[in-house]
């Protein structure tokens, strides 16, 4: 989110990734798509691209980057709706969820309804890819903050802090600008890869594997992220 040349590495990664790799036309949700950086590679690639998300913000910042686009301004369908009611029966052959957008919830249930929405709104044969930051890699490095310089000179200091025996995490962020700070912060569930396959399969989905990176890497010692994709039959 912060990192001033995430938009080149996300669009080489769309560009190149074997777990993005979809018919021609698909029809892709990019659920919480947030400022959008998916968004124009994914179009780029030939498909038919949605992008949800709850923040108005947010999505502003997404219709800009859409419509200033290098190779002119992209059609994408933009919607302010909540992941937790959101559902379009049938609507997509693929839905992503990437960058540690799930687990926000503070009632577990409400996470897993995220599933069974996207389980509805998948077409028969549509695939959910949920990419997070999986409990076994963030017990690698947790404990260390982390600071991101922005282009604009300004930089961000993150801080997690487990809580409740590892079933969730607060992360902090700072941002200094000059002489200014401010602070946001967020709690969300941690999942093992085995307890988030556990739970698409009890949303319905089948054929369920979980992946260390978008190259379709497995999930080990070496992986930096987690990705679970599921299969709606
Ligand atoms: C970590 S950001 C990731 C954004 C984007 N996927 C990316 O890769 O940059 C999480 C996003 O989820 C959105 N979000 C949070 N709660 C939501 C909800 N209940 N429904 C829809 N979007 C939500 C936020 O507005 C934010 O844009």
């Amino acid at each position: 989110m912060f990192s001033g040349t995430r938009a080149e590495t996300v669009a080489e990664l769309v560009r190149t990734a074997p777990l993005l790799d979809f018919p021609p036309g698909s029809r892709v949700l990019d659920l919480c798509c947030g400022p959008g950086l998916f968004l124009v590679p994914l179009a780029a690639r030939g498909y038919r691209v949605t992008g949800v998300d709850l923040s108005p913000a947010m999505l502003e910042r997404a219709e800009a980057v859409c419509r200033a686009a290098d190779a002119g301004p992209v059609d994408v369908t933009l919607v302010r709706e909540d992941m937790l009611t959101y559902t379009a029966p049938d609507a997509y052959d693929v839905i992503l969820n990437v960058f540690t957008s799930f687990g926000y919830f503070e009632d577990a249930d409400d996470n897993f309804q995220v599933l069974r929405n996207a389980w509805q709104s998948l077409a028969p044969g549509g695939r959910l890819l949920v990419d997070v930051m999986g409990k076994e890699v963030l017990a690698g490095w947790i404990g260390r903050p982390q600071a991101v310089d922005l282009p604009d000179g300004s930089y961000v200091v993150q801080r997690d802090t487990v809580l409740d025996s590892w079933r969730r995490l607060r992360t902090d962020w700072t941002l200094v600008r000059g002489e200014s700070a401010r602070t946001a912060s967020i709690r969300s569930f941690l999942y093992s890869a085995a307890e988030l396959h556990d739970l698409f399969v009890a949303a319905g989905f089948v054929d369920v594997e979980c992946f260390g990176d978008f190259d379709g890497g497995p999930y080990d010692q070496s992986s930096r992220r987690l990705i679970v994709r599921g299969v709606k039959k």
